[in-house]
């Protein structure tokens, strides 16, 4: 036996102990690849040796090549098939991985579906700046100097040198200076609501807090009266609450409106409570005086307006008894809604 022949049995001895043994596939195509490696670079030679041992050793080598791609092609059935009954690497009945899908803040779904209602109705959106002076928030809203309102325990001043001619600077305590801000730039019809954030200086306990929000309306026209403001109103908290929403309205005082009212609302939810009627918003047809504070000629228009607070209303719809649970972001909470 020549040289070369023995070297090529000895790699097929070799290599059919190594593929025999191999572990897995990544080890088994290594296999491969090395022993065909070795076999091709013995007969890289084959070219060199004698005539006569040519044909003999050309053979061998194939026998072996055979052998060993015979040998891999085994193993390889074998090792996937153990794969195949340790099972997938995916466990396909094990339930998806649950992404929870957000939503809006509840005071935030108010104001939406507020605007929504309104729109319908043909009004627009208005917004004011948070920090007013005290001629946009009183003066021109005919609450006078002297007025509880305007006293330094309810209203929070800013403390920056006063304008000259709308006097200090304050954080608005109300929306209802939008009002004022729309009727200057604007001459009527005019049909606006105003959702946006109020101050005052209260000490946060469940039923205060010192920034909330409030939604501000106003139409004002030819002809308006009273019957506009009942109907709207109505209309508007039968959308918001529900279609068996009462509505009454009580006389009441406010410095900007005359006859001015208090909205009482009675809905399915309180009385399932065992409440009847709870007050909820202020009302009333624009005063005159406040026409006047704008450079609207005398006796042309008339108007209504109204004021709520969003924090009250969907504490009392939803019956929500802390007011701090809508600013502390408790997703046990926001959840629920
Ligand atoms: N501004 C009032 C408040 O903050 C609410 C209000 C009352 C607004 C009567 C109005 C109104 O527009 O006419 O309590």
């Amino acid at each position: 036996m020549t040289d070369l022949e023995q070297q090529l049995h000895a790699i097929r001895a070799e290599a059919e102990t190594a593929i025999a043994g191999a572990a897995d596939l990544p080890a088994l195509e290594q296999l491969k690849g090395r022993y065909l490696g070795q076999l091709g670079g013995l007969m890289a030679n084959l070219g060199k040796l004698p005539k006569e041992q040519k044909p003999i050793i050309g053979k061998l080598a194939n026998e072996v090549k055979n052998a060993l791609t015979a040998a891999v092609a085994g193993k390889r059935d074998e090792l996937e098939a153990k794969a195949e009954q340790s099972g997938p690497a995916i466990d396909t009945t094990l339930p998806g991985r649950h992404h929870e899908i957000g939503h809006q803040h509840p005071l935030t779904q108010i104001f939406e579906r507020t605007v929504d209602i309104f729109r319908r109705m043909g009004f627009a959106v208005e917004d004011g700046p948070e920090i007013e002076d005290e001629w946009h928030c009183f003066d021109a809203l005919n609450t006078p100097a002297n007025h509880p309102a305007r006293d330094i325990q309810d209203t929070l001043y800013v403390d920056v040198p006063p304008h000259e001619k709308y006097g200090r600077y304050l954080l608005r305590t109300h929306t209802s200076p939008v009002q004022i801000r729309t009727m200057l730039r604007q001459k009527p019809p005019i049909r606006i609501i105003a959702p946006g954030r109020v101050f005052r200086r209260d000490n946060p306990d469940a039923t205060h807090s010192p920034t909330f929000h409030q939604i501000e309306g106003l139409y004002v026209d030819k002809n308006v009266t009273v019957a506009d403001l009942k109907g709207t109103v109505e209309f508007f908290f039968k959308q918001l609450l529900d279609p068996e929403t009462k509505v009454r309205f009580r006389p009441h005082f406010f410095p900007y409106t005359e006859p001015s009212f208090e909205i009482d609302l009675s809905t399915p939810t309180f009385r399932a409570r065992g409440k009847e009627w709870i007050e909820i918003a202020g009302c009333g047809m624009v005063d005159p005086n406040v026409f006047k504070a704008v450079g609207y000629p005398d006796d042309e228009y008339t108007g209504w307006a109204f004021g709520f607070g969003i924090e009250r209303l969907a504490m009392i719809q939803y019956g929500i008894t802390d007011i701090r649970l809508f600013t502390e972001n408790d997703v046990r909470f926001l959840g629920q809604f």
